[in-house]
């Protein structure tokens, strides 16, 4: 009965950790797999894409046709990235440029080894969370030079 009991609670253990997605799958220049299984929304994407209070990626970057009032030119236009980039793509990019280039100043908003000067209390935390993350990928995987 004892046995049974620890069996059922490992496997309860691993089925959650397979849920939480601790490691991310780096494939060439991809994130081949969704940082979380809730579903992702476009139009959450573009606000965060805005917001100062999150993402505020249009310090950076212009998007034609966005409803803010300052877009930023450091970074490349994205108005048209999902003719550039895939999903996965997109992904890689948003958690942690620095895989790529370790000399960007684009911000990791999805890394949570190896940043320095860190509060304590936010060691181990990102700046945006693994929804967050899926939400602008929805949003700049459908910024295509066919869509209006
Ligand atoms: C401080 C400026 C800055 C901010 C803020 C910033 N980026 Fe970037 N981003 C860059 C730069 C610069 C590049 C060019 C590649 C490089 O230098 O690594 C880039 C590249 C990218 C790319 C690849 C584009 C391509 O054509 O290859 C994507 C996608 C991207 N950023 C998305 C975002 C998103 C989404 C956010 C907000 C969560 C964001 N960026 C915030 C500076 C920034």
């Amino acid at each position: 009965m004892k046995t049974i009991f620890w069996v059922v609670l490992t496997l309860i253990g691993v089925a959650a950790q397979a849920g939480a997605r601790p490691e991310l799958q780096i494939i060439g220049d991809a994130i081949v797999v969704p940082l979380t299984e809730r579903t992702a929304s476009a139009e959450m994407g573009e606000r965060i894409f805005v917001s100062r209070e999150s993402g505020h990626c249009v310090l950076c970057h212009q998007v034609a046709g966005l409803d803010a009032p300052f877009q930023g030119d450091i970074g490349p236009q994205l108005s048209d990235v999902g003719d550039r980039l895939s999903p996965a793509q997109l992904r890689l990019r948003i958690v942690d440029s620095s895989i790529l280039n370790a000399q960007t100043i684009m911000p990791p908003y999805y890394r949570r080894q190896n940043l320095h000067r860190v509060a304590s209390q936010y060691e181990g935390e990102t700046v945006l969370t693994a929804l967050q993350i899926e939400h602008l990928v929805a949003y700049l995987s459908q910024r295509r030079s066919d869509t209006p």
